[in-house]
This record gives C-alpha cells, sequence and structure tokens, in this order.
C-alpha cells in the first residue's frame, strides 16, 4: 500500500512555554513534511500554527526543525523517514516562538537593515555601468538565497549563545557583506565606508570560525563558507595586517 501512518510529535506552544504533542497521522506517497502539517491543521489539530507560502521552496517561510535539523517543511519529502520513524517537527531554535511552529525572524531584519546597501559609482550614469561576466557570476550564487534563516539558524555562534546576537550578523547577512564587497562598481569605499572593516567590526565576521554548518542546511546550496566567508575573511585580513595595503590606504587618505 502506498499509504500508512505515521507517528509525529509536534512543538505547541507560545513564549510562555510549552511542548511536544503527539499525533498519528496519514502519509500517501509523494507527500512532504508540510502536507503532513496541513493535514493535521485538517483533521485534529485546527489551530496548529505554521507559516508557509509557496510550498515550492522559494519563499523561505516554512523554515522548522525536523529531527532537531534546519529544514524547510515543503522540501523534505517524508520519504527520506523509515515509516516505523518518529517525526518531531519543532520552530526554529535560534528565534523566538510566536506560537507553535512559528518563530519571530525580525533578528535577521535587523541584520540585514545593519549592511548599508550599494553605492553606486559617482562618475557614471544610468546604462554606463559594465561589469566583467565572471563578476557578475561570482555574486549570482549568492542571489539566490530564500531567505530562509535556515543557516543563521543552524549557526552555533548565535544558536547556542543568544549573547552574541548584537555583535554577530549571522552567515547570511556576511555573504551579504561579501557579495558587496565582491562587487567591482561598488562605490562605498569612497564614502569611507570600508565594508571589510566593518565586516569585523559591525557584523562579527571573526565569530565565524568556519564550521560550514551553515553551508550544510543550505537548501539553495549556496557555499556560503568557501564562496563568502573565507573570501571575505582573507579580504579583510590583507586589510588589516598587511603592512603595504595598510600603507596605501594611510597615503590614500591623506
Ligand atoms: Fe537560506 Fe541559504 Fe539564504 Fe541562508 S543563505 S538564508 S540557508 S537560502
Ligand atoms: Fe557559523 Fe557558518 Fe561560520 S555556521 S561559524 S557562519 S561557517
Ligand atoms: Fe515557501 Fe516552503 S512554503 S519555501
Amino acid at each position: 500500500t502506498t499509504s500508512y501512518d505515521a507517528h509525529f510529535e509536534v512543538w505547541r506552544g507560545d513564549v510562555d512555554g510549552g511542548g511536544l504533542e503527539d499525533f498519528t497521522v496519514q502519509v500517501n506517497e509523494g507527500e512532504v513534511v508540510l502536507d503532513i502539517i496541513h493535514r493535521l491543521q485538517a483533521t485534529q489539530a485546527p489551530d496548529l500554527a505554521v507559516r508557509w507560502n509557496c510550498k515550492a521552496g522559494k519563499c523561505g517561510s516554512c523554515s522548522a526543525e525536523i529531527n532537531g535539523r534546519p529544514r524547510l517543511l515543503c522540501m523534505t519529502r517524508m520519504s527520506v523517514f523509515a515509516r516505523d520513524e518518529t517525526v518531531t517537527v519543532t520552530p526554529l531554535r535560534a528565534f523566538p516562538v510566536v506560537r507553535d511552529l512559528v518563530t519571530d525572524v525580525g533578528f535577521n531584519y535587523q541584520k540585514a537593515r545593519e549592511v548599508p546597501a550599494f553605492v553606486p559609482p559617482p562618475d557614471l550614469g544610468p546604462g554606463e555601468y559594465r561589469m566583467q561576466q565572471e563578476d557578475v557570476g561570482r555574486s549570482q550564487e549568492f542571489r539566490k538565497c530564500i531567505e530562509c534563516f535556515l543557516c543563521q539558524d543552524t549557526c552555533h555562534v548565535v544558536r547556542d549563545h543568544e549573547e552574541n546576537k548584537t555583535a554577530f550578523a549571522g552567515p547570511r547577512f556576511l555573504m551579504r557583506v561579501a557579495e558587496l564587497d565582491m562587487h567591482p562598481l561598488d562605490a562605498a569605499s569612497q564614502q569611507g565606508l570600508d565594508r571589510r572593516t566593518t565586516a569585523q567590526d559591525t557584523h562579527g565576521l571573526g565569530y565565524c570560525n568556519i564550521t560550514k554548518c551553515c553551508t550544510e542546511v543550505c537548501p539553495e546550496h549556496i557555499r556560503i563558507t568557501d564562496n563568502a566567508l573565507i573570501p571575505l575573511k582573507e579580504r579583510a585580513a590583507d586589510r588589516k595586517y598587511d603592512p603595504l595595503v595598510w600603507l596605501g590606504n594611510k597615503i590614500r587618505r591623506r
């Protein structure tokens, strides 16, 4: 038979606390975890709170943890679990819970606002921007980000250390800084904004010890650590410790 009954544990509660609730629920061939959550809403738990929009892995809304691992509910097939396995669904651990599986991800929007936007080159008009295809290609990968914040949730720097949140922007936004720093037309430094210095001083790049957990959970398979964070660390270190770069900056600022 293609249908079976699965055992689910779903976290129910709010800011005041909560716990896991047991469910036995039907699973049909080809379904994903979000289908099962919807079936629970339709049959056994009409007030179960879950955030979702696209059911296609593109909106980044349905982030939660399945068996303790950050995942998209709509992209996790039931076929990856054994039929007799208990599937545990809990809200993202690094962010405050609103209700049931819905968390307040406002931390991420705050961090987004702390990264200054692209600064257009002052001497070029619209239509005059030119970039090498290689440079376009490099940042293309980063723009695949769907802002699911699974990487933000999994990074141990904040996952287990609430106190680090003020000083650390997290992988998604350090990647944004890296993207802008690699942008050949970004003129931020001409306005006194050195993205490499702020990566360290404002966005907490030094907290990242390249464990790569962020890269492992990214549903867009962006190589966050290898292609954004490590290159940004190398560039930031050059700026700070390379005496010639340092001298060059001193002279240019006069
Ligand atoms: Fe999600 Fe990947 Fe973007 Fe992080 S980098 S928010 S894991 S899509
Ligand atoms: Fe965190 Fe990713 Fe760095 S998980 S420590 S941001 S490599
Ligand atoms: Fe949009 Fe899952 S519902 S990514």
